[in-house]
């Protein structure tokens, strides 16, 4: 194996979906930059970031993309799940669209790694990942909501369990959970 490809072992790419104005964008740069903002504007297409978390004393570098929840980016954006290793599938507890919307997210999501298997399990390259489990977790975000909350805590968790999604609520407005989201992700990966 040369350094290269050692090094890449390392670099881990997890994409971010869900519904538009779930909070995505704000769980990343919460993650990232420690950084939330009240007025953000929609995400056209897709970005990324990098962060790097510290697992058993190794540095792991996450790339993250963060994609366009509406509906007229889906084309782009769902080209990016190729090669993601893992899954952040977001909704928001206060709009029960969102969480109803989960199953499509998955089927596409399912598709997408579905074909990501065959591409790595057909290159000897990356033979060693072909057994590789994607790590997916359920996110249901906005939980300082409260209030106006649609979506109850055990909703949420049972979807993902007959899903076989790991689960957690997040605030990125108050930070609940994001660091856990993320690592529990990057942890399963590595
Ligand atoms: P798209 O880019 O269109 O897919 O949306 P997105 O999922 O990236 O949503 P974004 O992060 O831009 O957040 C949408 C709105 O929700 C913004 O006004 C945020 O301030 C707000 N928001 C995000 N996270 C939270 C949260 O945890 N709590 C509350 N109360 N508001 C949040
Ligand atoms: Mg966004």
């Amino acid at each position: 194996m040369s350094d290269d490809e050692t090094v890449e072992e390392y670099l881990f790419k997890i994409v971010i979906i869900g519904d538009s104005a779930v909070g995505k964008s704000n769980l990343l740069s919460r993650f990232a930059r420690n950084e939330f903002k009240a007025h953000s504007k929609a995400t056209i297409g897709v970005e990324f970031q990098t962060q790097s978390v510290e697992i058993d004393g190794k540095e792991v570098k996450a790339q993250i993309w963060d994609t366009a929840g509406q509906e007229r980016f889906r084309a782009v954006t769902s080209a990016y799940y190729r090669g993601a290793f893992g899954a952040l599938l977001v909704y928001d507890i206060s709009r029960r669209a969102t969480f109803d919307n989960v199953a499509r997210w998955l089927d596409e999501l399912n598709c997408k790694f579905y074909t990501l298997f065959h591409i790595v399990y057909h290159e000897s390259k990356f033979a060693a990942h072909s057994d590789t489990t994607v790590a997916r977790m359920l996110v249901g975000n906005k939980c300082d909501l409260e209030n106006t909350r649609e979506v109850s805590l055990d909703e949420g968790k049972s979807l993902a369990e007959s899903e076989g999604l790991f689960f957690i609520e997040t605030s990125a407005l108050d930070s609940t959970n994001v660091w856990t989201a993320f690592e529990i992700v990057i942890r399963e990966i590595y």
